[in-house]
């Protein structure tokens, strides 16, 4: 981070450097998600609406973060607001069977698939965790691969090889030689590492397009040939569609790789931005869960907790859903926003950087030469740091707000105006950098 920008910085978020102080005091690292954090100290936001956010000193960037992207429609959209109110009228915590849930399930199996069966959890940690649990149970086995650079959340059954270079995480994480890395977008290095355990492989998971690994897509061959070993060897396929979920299209993108998963888990969008995970599954795969059917010896015993499809985030789930589907056209523009935001970044970058991404996500990457990412191993190769200084940039001097190192997402609530802004912001970093402001 360069010095004047973070007195920039510090000069507009006064209240929000003393909040902090506060923060810090109280919570570790003074945030709830490690990524959270940025130096010298992140901004604390008060309210939101459309694509602003707007931090404890009145200042408003337009948000590309959109709350882990989970918010498709904008901050608070109307119709949204509207099915929370109405639910809070009717209590938002009931711990039983609730209405908005039965609404919600119909709503996600009539565009996916593969959701015979539905459970949904708080979180979408929650759910890739007990992904691979009924995977465990199904298969009888202990193996659990998935991709270098992927990320799904912090639980311990998953937590390996999502920074570069590719090891472990986390101290206090004991299950890590159950946990087997494969190479993004590699499939013969990934079928090389799948061989080795192929007797022990309970599932593969993968994200269709790797989101925290640097918003790049996988390709079909390659998503193919995993679940063709998949197949090959009787593990399941679990895809973690928890961002790629209803963010292209109303479903799921595997559909549109040709593929027949095991297991989806999703998250986020279909939430509304309340707290929200699902494991969406054939009636096959999900059937070992069914405490009916299966007794202590051989069910697989998956969450739940207790604010498991709490109605208030079924009925916000359910209102994006719907507005979703009666606004089809959505998905095309914010696409078109999204292919502006790469095609308007590169040039602005002037060949310093390249972009990855598809339909509304899209991320830059400063990498040498323009050397094309095509992989999470591509991406974290790149020049993160100057990526990091790129996106502080930006919150410190024209009120652009993207977490920094993190991809951008377009919501329904943005418009061309604010893409010209982004690409007018990168032209300032650009021309900087090129007077030796590096
Ligand atoms: C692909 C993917 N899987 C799982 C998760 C974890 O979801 P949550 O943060 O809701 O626990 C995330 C979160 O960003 C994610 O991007």
């Amino acid at each position: 981070m360069r010095a004047d920008a973070e007195a920039a910085y510090r000069k507009k978020t006064p209240r929000s450097r003393r909040l902090h102080a506060v923060s810090a005091r109280l919570h570790v690292n003074g945030v709830h998600h490690n990524i959270r954090h940025f130096d010298p100290y992140p901004f604390v936001a008060v309210s939101a609406r459309a694509q602003h956010i707007t931090d404890a000193d009145a200042n408003r960037y337009t948000d590309y973060w959109m709350g882990h992207w989970s918010l498709i429609l904008g901050h608070a959209p109307p119709a949204v607001r509207r099915a929370i109110a109405a639910q809070l009228g009717r209590g938002w915590m009931h711990g039983t069977v609730s209405k908005p849930s039965i609404e919600l399930s119909e709503e996600i199996a009539r565009s996916v698939r593969v959701a015979e069966k539905t459970r949904y959890v708080a979180s979408g940690t929650e759910a890739v965790m007990y992904a691979a649990r009924i995977a465990r149970a199904r298969t009888g086995r202990r193996v659990v691969a998935k991709v270098g650079g992927g990320w799904h959340g912090y639980a311990s059954d998953l937590l390996k090889s999502v920074n570069w270079p590719y090891g472990s995480e986390s101290r206090g994480v004991y299950g890590e030689r159950n946990i087997v890395t494969i190479p993004h977008n590699d499939l013969e290095g990934s079928v090389r590492a799948l061989r080795r355990v192929r007797r022990e492989l309970a599932c593969i998971v993968v994200e269709p397009l790797l989101g925290g690994g640097g918003c790049v897509p996988c390709s079909r061959d390659y998503m193919r040939g995993l679940q063709e070993f998949a197949r090959s060897c009787g593990a399941l396929l679990v895809l973690d569609e928890i961002v790629t979920g209803f963010r292209f299209r109303l479903g799921c993108l595997y559909p549109t790789m040709r593929l027949e998963p095991d297991i989806v888990t999703l998250g986020k969008i279909v939430g509304g931005g309340m707290p929200i995970g699902a494991m969406c599954g054939t009636d096959e795969a999900m059937s070992v869960a069914n405490t009916s059917e299966f007794g202590r010896g051989s069910r697989s015993y998956v969450g739940g907790g207790t604010f498991s499809a709490n109605p208030a985030s079924m009925s916000a789930g359910l209102a994006t859903l719907r507005a979703l589907r009666s606004r089809a056209s959505v998905y095309g523009r914010i696409g078109r926003l999204g292919e502006a935001a790469r095609r308007g970044l590169e040039r602005a970058l002037d060949g310093r950087a390249v972009t990855t991404g598809m339909g509304s996500l899209f991320m830059a990457h400063f990498s040498a030469g323009g050397r094309p990412v095509r992989s999470a191993a591509d991406a974290a190769r790149c020049d993160t740091a100057l990526l990091h200084r790129f996106h502080f940039e930006m919150i410190a001097r024209d009120g652009i707000f993207f977490l920094p190192g993190k991809l951008g997402a377009v919501s329904a609530a943005h418009t061309p105006s604010d893409i010209r802004g982004l690409v007018g912001a990168a032209e300032r970093f650009s021309a900087m950098l090129g007077r030796g402001g590096g």
